[in-house]
């Protein structure tokens, strides 16, 4: 058996070599992502991995289903980069990671918001022209602050737990309600009722046609004018033209956005690698109250390891028995 690693990062390389030799199985690695120009190197194996933002040309599936690849694995809890239709008319499966570390996306929605609620990206805007004045840096301490997490899952209960753990109250709003985090979070009925009373409002909800522009001019119009809103879950949750034109206005005080409408256009790339701006950028980046960043919650050592290793594990096991805790449905 070979399997294929796609879009592979820099700590991911000792990570397979390692599962490689401890499963005596090939693994081919590309920094590469998967496109029709690059599908052609799973040739010869029997499952790839990839993590990138979106498959979406049908030539890369026909392409691996006529290689026999059995299926295609996201390093990614998200499934929104795989075209399902493809996957089922070329008979490929599909795996994600179910969770890797819930941790690693909490503690950077818990990082960039306690940057906000201390203006560092105002702080560090003015020190570049030698201002070093306290106009305008009064913070707040988490303890006295609301947080409000949209979306109790795997990484919202965790940044609830680490909020609460610095003392702030956490309000919360999910479709379908947990039952072992009394200790950490009370419920509200509404995506509205959270967002009324939260100094800080996190997103933790995956994107589909429910949580689409959840966060839009009308919720936003209700927020505090001294909240924030951390958006480390899916760019198009948030209306980003509405966002703009609140934070603007002061009808909020800032946003930290690690995912946004549009990233795929940035994310993990360099200038030179960008083609046409995305064009909500400009106006974001010129926000000394905004912190914007490329999809990079997930991003640490502790997370990249799980990830390479669960995704292996999951592609051999369906390229042997069909079979993965992995496996996502393609309804
Ligand atoms: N920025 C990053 O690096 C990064 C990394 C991983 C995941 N994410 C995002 O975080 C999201 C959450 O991940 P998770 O592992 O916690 O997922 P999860 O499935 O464990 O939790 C999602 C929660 O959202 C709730 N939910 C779904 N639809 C809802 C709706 N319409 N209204 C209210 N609640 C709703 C679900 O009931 C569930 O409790 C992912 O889907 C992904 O979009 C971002």
């Amino acid at each position: 058996m070979k399997l294929f690693i796609f879009s592979a990062r820099q700590p991911d390389y000792a990570v397979i070599k390692q599962w490689s030799l401890e499963n005596k199985i090939e693994v081919g690695i590309t920094e590469k992502d998967l496109t029709p120009d690059t599908a052609p190197l799973a040739k010869g194996a029997s499952a790839v991995s990839t993590q990138q933002v979106s498959i979406r040309e049908e030539e890369i599936y026909r392409t691996l289903s006529e290689y026999g690849v059995a299926a295609i694995g996201v390093r990614s809890t998200g499934v929104d980069s795989l075209n399902k239709q493809y996957m089922k008319q070329y008979g490929i499966l599909g795996a994600n990671i179910k969770a890797y570390s819930p941790r690693s996306i909490a503690e950077f929605a818990l990082t960039t918001s306690m940057m906000l609620i201390r203006n560092i990206p105002r702080l560090l805007k003015h020190e570049q022209d030698l201002n070093f004045s306290w106009n305008r840096m009064l913070g707040r301490e988490v303890a006295s602050l609301t947080v409000g997490v949209i979306g109790t899952g795997n990484i919202g209960f965790v940044t609830a737990q680490l909020f609460k753990a610095l003392g702030a109250n956490v309000i919360a709003y999910d479709k379908f309600r947990r039952t072992d985090a009394d200790a950490f979070l009370s419920y509200r009925a509404t995506v509205e009722d959270v967002a009324r009373e939260a100094d800080i409002l996190s997103l933790h909800v995956p994107y589909s046609d429910d949580t689409r522009h959840m966060i839009d001019d009308r919720i936003l119009k209700i927020m505090k004018p001294s909240a924030i809103l951390v958006n480390a879950a899916r760019g198009p949750v948030v209306d980003t033209a509405a966002l703009i034109s609140a934070l603007r206005s002061g009808e909020i005080a800032g946003a930290a956005l690690d995912s946004l409408e549009g990233e795929e256009m940035y994310a993990n790339k360099t200038k030179e690698q960008q083609g046409e701006a995305n064009r909500y950028i400009g106006d974001l980046l010129a926000m000394d109250n905004v912190v914007l960043s490329p999809h990079i919650a997930f991003f640490t050592l502790e997370a990249a390891t799980a990830m390479v290793q669960t995704s292996l594990r999951d592609l051999r096991d369906i390229a042997a028995t069909g079979k993965s805790t992995g496996l996502i449905s393609l309804e």
